[in-house]
């Protein structure tokens, strides 16, 4: 929404792929219940960070002891002339700085050892919770911008979790510490050094403004770069085919460039606002040394002391340049929380009830009782549709494109949730049982063929890991797969590339009812594909569905004339109704849709040319 990045940025272009990709920033205010949402992650490791955080503790005693043990050096040992005792206190400002070594080096250590872990966690979270989510949430999410919540957003929290909140504390004490021996040793000198505060303060409050908005845009920027990345990559082939390289580099490039400019502007935000906190400690340097070599030469003051303060103005804005990076590691947190969160939040809607119950094992009988279907509370695409499949039977869903079929099917694997009536299966509604013990015996070949990356044994075997080879032969006998697996060079263990490209359409959809023959379901759900295979394939792909059918109850999808012969049951869909039912023959001879269907898709437009008998 609030997108322009300078004068120069083209607004419409970005901006808009900005948003569709998640852009949607509103300000990152320090919110509490973010950050407490957050730390409840570390809180396991409590310990651990306790431990840091006294590690931390100790440095900064270290580090406020050292200016006061060179005190002691210069206005005891040495006014004394007493060399055993600058000795023993020389030693004693190197056993200090070894102890804030071996502390600072502990304390990074265990935060790290903290910080991976939550890191690995909130991502073994996200993906736990992004797989129970329902496939309504992955229809309306660009996958490449949910990756980058994975990694990029996931990363900044890690930095305020681990580092942040140690650092937050350990600076504040050396702050206050500091003050509290600097007003000690001199009020007049260390109010003098406080003078350059609020130059500071001014410096910081101009800096933070700019920074928040900066990093705000450096977040949803790099979400919209990895989210045209990854579509593009998912989609070179037609970027290829269309000739589009140029184009699609445009848009990538424009969204590059704009995270580059939003990332060179926080930089230089923190490279201008950085060297200014040294300056401004330089400047409170010389205005001890000024001020205080004074009382030195007016003998109010001992050089011990002047000594000391030079050291601790320049250790005083240490933690003040700390803590304003901090800041940017809460402004990025902050945007990266909450994306966070708000996939964590998302509720897992098609979620099991909690009384919801194991599936028992399933007889087959399937039934749609009224069902209306919305996807997202958008526009109705099934009306009122009520269907009633025995056990055993197969039915044939044949219909235009778009007119609800894969709908349907999706609503019997309840991977959506009905808007109005119910499905049962052998009379218990879907709601009611836990999902996995439900599609766990159920077999889906999907429209579009999907194999993961790994082997041909291991995508067979997919829904059943433990499977030996022989199981996964027989499978594949089944499916009419065996020939030609034992034709590869690799055969079983041929590795199939991601997507499936190294093998044909025809060769995946085998390979897919392979994998449902495994799983052995009480229930198949087959969306045919629509691209048409040569006719040997054909009669494979015919046979083994044949096999496959036997002995379940099969709802498919049907796209080939033989399968839809076969069925027991054709229910012609249309505009998200069932407008038929019937048998083959009887539909063919009720004159309707069917038939119309028929003599279009199933023979051919030559055919239903050729025939004669339609009196239209
Ligand atoms: N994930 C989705 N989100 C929103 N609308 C969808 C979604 N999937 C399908 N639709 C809509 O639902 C309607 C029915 O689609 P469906 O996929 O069930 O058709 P189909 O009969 O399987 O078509 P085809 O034969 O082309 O596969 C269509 O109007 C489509 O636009
Ligand atoms: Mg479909």
């Amino acid at each position: 929404m609030s997108f322009s990045i300078g004068a120069a940025g083209p607004r419409m272009g970005p901006g808009g792929a900005l948003e569709r990709f998640g852009g949607r920033d509103e300000m990152h205010p320090f919110d509490i219940q973010v950050v407490l949402r957050l730390l409840a992650f570390v809180r396991p490791y409590w310990r651990y960070m306790v431990a840091a955080l006294l590690l931390m503790l100790v440095a900064s005693l270290l580090t406020l002891a050292t200016p006061y043990l060179v005190k002691i050096a210069i206005d005891q040992n040495i006014a004394q002339r007493d060399v055993p005792g600058l000795t023993r206190t020389a030693l004693l400002i190197a056993a200090t700085f070894g102890g804030i070594y071996l502390t600072a080096a502990g304390q990074r250590w265990l935060l790290s050892w903290v910080g991976l872990r939550v890191l690995a966690t909130l991502r073994r979270d996200l993906f736990r919770h992004l797989q129970n989510l329902p496939l309504g949430y992955h229809d309306t999410h660009i996958v490449g911008v949910t990756i980058s919540r994975v990694i990029n957003d996931v990363g900044v929290i890690n930095d305020l979790l681990s580092q942040g909140v140690v650092t937050l504390i350990g600076d504040s004490v050396v702050l206050v510490g500091i003050v509290i021996a600097m007003i000690s040793m001199s009020p007049k000198l260390a109010l003098l050094s406080f003078s350059v505060l609020p130059l500071m303060i001014a410096a910081t409050l101009l800096f933070t403004g700019r920074a928040q908005r900066a990093f705000r845009q450096t977040r949803s920027g790099i979400a919209a770069v990895v989210g045209d990345f990854a579509e593009n990559l998912s989609g070179m082939r037609v970027i290829q085919a269309f000739a589009q390289e140029g184009a699609t580099f445009e848009h990538f490039d424009t969204l590059n460039r704009v995270n580059r400019d939003a990332h060179i502007s926080a930089m230089t935000l923190s490279f201008v606002f950085l060297p200014a906190v040294e300056f401004l400690s330089m400047l409170a340097t010389a205005v001890v040394l000024w001020f205080g070599g004074a009382f030195v030469i007016r003998a109010e003051l001992s050089l011990g002391v002047v000594v000391a303060f030079l050291a601790y103005v320049t250790r005083f804005f240490d933690p003040i340049q700390e803590l304003s990076q901090l800041y940017t590691t809460v402004q990025a947190a902050m945007a990266g929380g909450e994306r966070v969160i708000e996939v964590l939040d998302t509720p897992a809607e098609v979620s099991d009830r909690p009384v919801a119950r194991e599936m028992p094992r399933i007889v087959g009988r399937i039934e749609l009782d009224r069902v209306s279907f919305a996807y997202r509370g958008e526009m109705e695409v099934l009306h009122d549709v009520s269907l009633r499949i025995e056990p055993g039977q197969t039915v044939a869903l044949v219909g235009p494109t778009g007119a609800g079929k894969t709908s349907i099917a999706n609503l019997i694997a309840r991977f959506y949730d009905v808007t109005a009536g119910a499905v049962r299966i052998d009379g218990i509604n879907v709601r009611d049982v836990r999902q996995r013990s439900l599609r766990g015996q159920m077999g889906l070949v999907p429209q579009d063929p999907f194999l993961f990356s790994g082997t041909i044994a291991e995508n067979i075997a997919f829904g059943r890991p433990d499977a030996s080879p022989a199981e996964i032969e027989a499978a594949a006998r089944l499916a009419r797969c065996h020939d030609f697996i034992a034709g590869l060079p690799g055969g079983y263990q041929t590795e199939i590339l991601e997507g499936g490209v190294n093998l044909s359409l025809g060769q995946r959809q085998l390979l897919c009812i392979a994998r449902a023959a495994l799983a052995d379901p009480r229930i198949l759900i087959l969306d045919e594909a629509t691209a048409s295979v040569d006719t040997i394939t054909e009669a494979y792909i015919q046979d083994a569905i044949d096999r496959l059918l036997e002995g379940r109850t099969a709802i498919v999808i049907a796209h080939r004339l033989s399968t839809i012969r076969n069925a027991d049951l054709i229910c012609v869909v249309q505009d998200g109704r069932i407008v038929e039912q019937g048998r083959h023959e009887e539909l063919l001879a009720r004159g309707g849709l069917y038939r119309e269907l028929y003599e279009k898709q199933f023979l051919g437009v030559a055919s239903a040319e050729s025939a004669t008998s339609r009196d239209d």
